[in-house]
């Protein structure tokens, strides 16, 4: 089941540390490779060797290594894996992973990695119930953190409840399932995203604020379920995420070639905000000032809607189309307008009015507008939607 995959494997600082070398065994068992990293706290309770006998591999343990950083730098190391497992995950590796900080080798793998982390908390039951440990945990599984307990019973420390760290075969399914081949395995799903620039000459520009966050979230859960994705990105503020197909275009021009020729697709989710205008005839030179104040006049065109295109394609439709109707008044009524004007399957429309603060924020609150009508869904994180939306598509496209 789990034969070639590789798993890199954080030791945190708890008792429960020592079931991790079963763990070990567990997973080599099943064929997979396991890489062990033990923090400073976790070498307390376990030793490298045993780890590193376990695994039949090296074991890392610094940071700051020279002859671990020649071999394999920490970067390295943290995307080699098909999947990071921290187990025991104490109260201070949570924190840290919600907070972001990298001060040592374990902390600096999970920020470094482009895949998916799986862990297993450990802890005292008060500590687990802590508003602070709680906030972490929310903030992690926002973040896409897959979580395998922690489970209730007697601690070490004599009390009882939930914080016990769960049992190593219960872990293994939990890896398992995370490295099981997604529900959107062998399709193709195209993704448009951030902002265009259209040129006005060499040097300026006409753009819009839209930072291709929730287009960039949904590229990520739709890989996250399987599917090969191509992502034709306009010039946005944040990263495209790994495991996709990146094509970064600038103009609305750029973008409708690049998904032409991404097409055929089996799904497609326009997210970009596409400029409606382009200057009509952009300057090969850079306009100059002119010293006897006369103003430059721009004439603008209309820019190609890919959405309608693509949605009014004949045999090379994709199957399912996705729009987004940002509005700011009616919004459920243009929204379901635009649905019809264009001709695509699902519209996501949201409120981008100034006082929502969606635009550009980390949270939206969409309606999904579809045959079956408009469905609203409670404000949640750019991530949740990108991930419900995700699993609604699986479902049309299976
Ligand atoms: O018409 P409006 O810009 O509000 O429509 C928004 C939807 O249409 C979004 O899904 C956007 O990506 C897409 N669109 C497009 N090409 C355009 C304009 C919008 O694909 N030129």
């Amino acid at each position: 089941m789990l034969a070639g995959k590789h798993i890199l494997l954080i030791i945190g600082g708890g008792i429960a540390a020592f079931k991790s070398l079963d763990l070990i065994r567990r997973l080599r068992e099943r064929g997979a490779e396991v890489t062990p990293v033990i923090t400073r706290a976790g070498q307390e309770f376990v030793t490298p060797l045993s780890a590193s006998g376990l695994a039949a591999r090296k074991v890392y343990t610094e940071l700051f290594d020279l002859t671990e950083e020649a071999e394999m730098g920490h970067i390295e190391l943290s995307r080699s894996a098909d999947l990071v497992v921290v187990a025991p995950a104490t109260a201070d590796l949570l924190g840290k992973m919600a907070g972001g900080l990298a001060n040592d080798l374990a902390s600096t793998l999970l920020m470094a990695t482009d895949k998916r982390v799986l862990v297993a908390p450990a802890m005292n039951v008060r500590m687990w119930e802590h508003p602070a440990c709680q906030r972490n945990v929310a903030t992690l599984k926002d973040d896409g953190v897959l979580f395998v307990g922690p489970n209730e019973g007697a601690m070490a420390c004599g009390e009882f409840g939930p914080g016990r760290m769960s049992e190593p075969l219960e872990i293994v399914a939990g890896i398992e399932a995370a490295l099981a081949d997604g529900p959107l395995k062998g399709k193709h799903i195209l993704v448009t995203s951030g902002p265009t620039h259209e040129p006005i000459d060499p040097v300026r520009y006409i753009a819009n604020r839209s930072s291709g966050a929730q287009g960039t979230a949904i590229a990520s859960a739709l890989a996250g379920l399987g599917a090969d994705v191509t992502f034709v990105t306009g010039p946005a503020d944040v990263a495209p995420p790994s495991g996709v197909n990146v094509i970064p275009v600038q103009s609305a021009q750029d973008m409708l070639a690049a998904v032409n020729a991404a097409l055929p697709a089996d799904g497609a989710v326009f997210a970009a905000a596409v400029a409606d205008w382009r200057v009509a005839s952009a300057s090969d030179s850079k306009i100059k000032k002119d010293t006897k104040g006369s103003l430059p006049v721009l004439e603008f065109a209309e820019n190609p809607d890919i959405l309608k295109t693509v949605s009014q394609m004949g045999k090379t439709r994709p199957k399912l189309v996705v729009g987004f109707a940002a509005e700011t008044d009616d919004v459920i009524a243009n929204a379901t307008a635009k649905r019809a004007r264009k001709g695509c399957d699902w519209i996501i429309a949201n409120d981008v009015s100034p006082e929502t603060g969606i635009m550009g924020g980390s949270e939206n609150a969409v309606t999904l507008i579809s045959d079956a009508g408009a469905e609203d869904w409670p404000r949640m994180s750019k991530d949740q939607v990108a991930r419900q939306l995700a699993l609604r598509i699986s479902d049309a496209l299976s």
